[in-house]
């Protein structure tokens, strides 16, 4: 059964992106089948997975158009965009591109306007995908977009940055997701929790602080904070210009001395710091899904 989870906060550059390929990427390398939708005017995600921006079809023709079949605005991601990870198939792409920008204005038009998306979301076939993963922008949040995301959701997830700036994107978004529970709009939208990201520190117990003031406000908020963190790590903008997924291992080839005096090449691989974090991250995620499950 399909699972729709979606980055939302109103305040950018917090990580919303980065998080959502790298639980995207570390679900499909776990075996699952996720579809990623772009509502972000930036085009940020398309941009990043291999220029799906520039593609013909996008979420706007499956937005506005009446009798337009998703599927033709599915795009799959790109085998080597997994350099030296053996998966195929397992990610695909419904991006954004220039007219996205003119969403809201086209959406306003419309009957059901909040309801686009979850209908387009219906279209598919329940099998196809186990998670859909919403990526958006830092737009206000009575914007037609976001709402059609919040109303499509059934969790939320909230990727912040140690500082007052991201509580108060926060602060903004949860009266609109009570409006939308309230309203009927989807009585069962869930926050999934906030993740610290770009955290200062080290790897696990950070003294942080702002952390600590993250936490304090999760519990009174009664928000589920993750216990991993994602350190702010220099690698991250250079493997996302890159196109290619955090999760790809550096492999490298040593010389290995044996005990008899020969030498032989050997293959090693490692992971890079930033997909230490997410996995840990995901780890806790999937632990969690497994108990809202049992
Ligand atoms: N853990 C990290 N360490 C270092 N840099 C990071 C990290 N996470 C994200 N970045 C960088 O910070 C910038 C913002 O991240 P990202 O694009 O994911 O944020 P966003 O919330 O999606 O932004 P927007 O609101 O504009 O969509 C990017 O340049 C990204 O490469
Ligand atoms: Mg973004």
């Amino acid at each position: 059964m399909k699972k729709i989870i979606s980055v939302v906060l109103r305040k950018g550059g917090t990580g919303k992106t980065t998080t959502l390929m790298a639980l995207a990427d570390g679900l499909a390398i776990r075996g699952e089948k996720v579809l990623v939708i772009d509502l972000d005017s930036q085009m940020n995600l398309s941009m990043l997975y291999g220029n799906f921006h520039l593609k013909e079809k996008s979420i706007f023709n499956v937005l506005t158009e009446k009798s337009f079949n998703i599927y033709d605005a599915i795009y799959e991601i790109p085998i080597d965009y997994f350099k030296n990870i053996d998966i195929k198939g397992k990610i695909d792409i419904i991006p954004a591109n220039s007219y996205v920008d003119q969403l809201d204005k086209a959406l306003d038009e419309m009957m059901r306007k909040e309801e686009r998306l979850i209908r387009a979301i219906q279209k598919l076939n329940p099998g196809d995908y186990d998670y859909i993963l919403i990526d958006t922008g830092p737009i206000n949040v009575t914007n037609i977009v976001i709402t059609n995301v919040i109303v499509a959701s059934d969790e939320i997830l909230l990727p912040a940055r140690l500082e007052e700036l991201s509580y108060k994107g926060i602060e903004l978004i949860l009266p609109r997701i009570e409006m939308i529970i309230e309203e009927d709009l989807n009585p069962e939208l869930k926050i999934n929790g906030i993740l610290a990201t770009q955290v200062i520190g080290k790897r696990k117990n950070t003294n942080d602080n702002l952390y600590n003031r993250l936490k304090e406000y999760a519990a009174k908020k009664n928000i589920y904070l993750y216990n991993n963190y994602i350190r702010n790590l220099e690698g991250v903008p250079a493997k996302q210009l890159a196109h290619e997924s955090i999760f790809n291992p550096k492999v490298f080839e040593k010389d290995v001395i044996k005990k008899d005096g020969t030498v032989t090449k050997h293959r090693f691989t490692t992971q890079s710091e930033i997909a230490k974090d997410y996995n840990e991250f995901i780890d806790e995620f999937l632990e969690r899904e497994e108990r809202k499950d049992a």
